[in-house]
């Protein structure tokens, strides 16, 4: 009998479809528990906008601290609106976004990961591109740029009159972030769809920008450590353009912060959109999981929200469990939720509204909730 692993997951829903979708990921994540034998703890707190409205605190005192001491947090989303406006703090700031950046800054999660992947079973929006032309991942910055916290705004009387971001490119921030890149470029060994090369595309306004400058001088001097490695470059405007004309030329993308974040919400639309898209926030000794979303109180409450982005977070939680801690049972718990997830795509029955367009627009559209039971079957029936 191999022995049992517990592994402590903080769980942090936070607001709207966060609360809908993330219970659908922790279902799935004891369906593998039981299924390779992983045990798993899984420890929630509340948090986000409406939390702050309750209670005047963002999460709760002691929720960081757990975060810092578990094996890897699986997070929602946070953002809420009343009477039609989002809820801020007395300093402005989005109710909930500082439960993100404290994690994100302090935890040290520098690469923002975040794959682009069309799986069989979900119609491409890309007239002539199939699931064989889209698969590779973003790594977006996910420390500095324009969202360090160094921002101001002057009035001139009553009236709101200057408004400052200040953008931050270090040496370091961007030399952690690129090397990421290639190593994962190495370690994932496929290749761009198109020609099967490693590639690793950097992208960034370095016609004009400093930080760009920078950012590229850095990415040409790790490239170095490389020789494999296909080098690329992109402007940000040009990749826009470059990632619907010709997605199936990329591998491996990395980028300064506020690109990848614009950027990726297209990588979604890419894969049908972002009840499909997952993400890594990954650093050196910690890291968190979550769907690319937001807390979408378009639909939240009404049980439509697609899981899958999340279940997709938890099975890159499992590969990153795998990589720290050498577990094969993490490795075969993150391929027996893929295969699932496929399996139900596949099928093409169960599906949220979302997914219910082109060849499957009359396929009646699932609750959030019987997509997760869909995938919890199949877990079952693939062991
Ligand atoms: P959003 O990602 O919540 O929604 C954008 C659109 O995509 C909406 O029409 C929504 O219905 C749809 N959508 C998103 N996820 C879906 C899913 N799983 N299934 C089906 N449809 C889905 O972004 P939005 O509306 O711009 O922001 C809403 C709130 O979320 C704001 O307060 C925003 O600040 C916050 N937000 C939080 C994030 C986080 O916590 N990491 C990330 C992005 C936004
Ligand atoms: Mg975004």
């Amino acid at each position: 009998m191999s022995k049992l692993r517990k592994y402590r997951i903080v769980v942090l829903p936070g607001d709207g479809i966060g609360r809908e979708v993330i219970p659908e990921a922790v279902k799935v994540l004891k369906a593998v528990g039981e299924a390779v034998n992983l045990d798993f703890e899984f420890v929630e707190f509340p948090c986000g906008g409406e939390y702050y409205l309750k209670t005047g605190l963002e999460w709760p005192e002691d929720a960081w601290q757990t975060c810092k001491e578990s094996d890897a947090i699986l997070f929602g989303a946070v953002g809420w609106v009343k009477n039609g406006q989002p809820i801020r703090l007395p300093n402005e700031d989005l109710a909930g976004s500082n439960v993100i950046f404290s994690l994100r800054f302090g935890l040290d999660l520098y690469a923002n990961v975040r794959p682009v992947k069309l799986y069989p079973g979900v119609p491409s929006l890309l007239a002539y591109k199939e699931s064989e032309h889209i698969d590779f991942v973003f790594v977006r910055e996910n420390t500095e740029d324009i969202y360090v916290p160094i921002r101001g705004m002057l009035s001139r009387g009553e009236e709101k009159e200057l408004a400052i971001d200040v953008r931050v490119i270090t040496r370091k921030g961007a030399e952690r972030v690129i090397r990421y890149a290639f190593n994962l470029c190495v370690k994932r060994g496929k290749g761009a769809p198109l020609d099967k090369k490693l590639r690793v595309t950097c992208v960034d306004k370095s016609n004009l920008l400093r930080g760009c400058q920078l950012f590229r001088e850095i990415y040409n001097m790790v490239a170095e450590e490389f020789p494999q490695v296909e080098k690329d470059y992109m402007y940000v405007d040009t990749m826009a353009m470059q990632m619907v004309c010709f997605p199936e030329k990329f591998d491996v993308v990395v980028s300064p912060n506020m690109f990848g974040d614009i950027l990726t919400d297209l990588g979604a639309a890419l894969q049908g959109g972002l009840g499909m898209a997952p993400s890594g926030n990954i650093g050196d000794k910690h890291a968190m999981f979550e769907p690319v979303h937001g807390s979408s109180p378009d639909i939240a409450g009404q049980e439509k929200a697609n899981p899958i982005a999340a279940i997709l977070a938890a099975k890159m939680m499992l590969e990153w469990l795998f990589e720290k801690r050498k577990d094969q049972k993490c490795k075969k718990g993150a391929e027996l939720i893929e295969k699932a997830v496929k399996k139900v795509l596949k099928e093409g029955k169960i599906r949220t509204f979302d997914l219910c367009y082109g060849p499957y627009s009359n396929v009646k559209p699932s609750k959030t909730s019987e997509v997760g039971d869909a995938i919890v079957e199949e877990i079952k029936h693939e062991v």
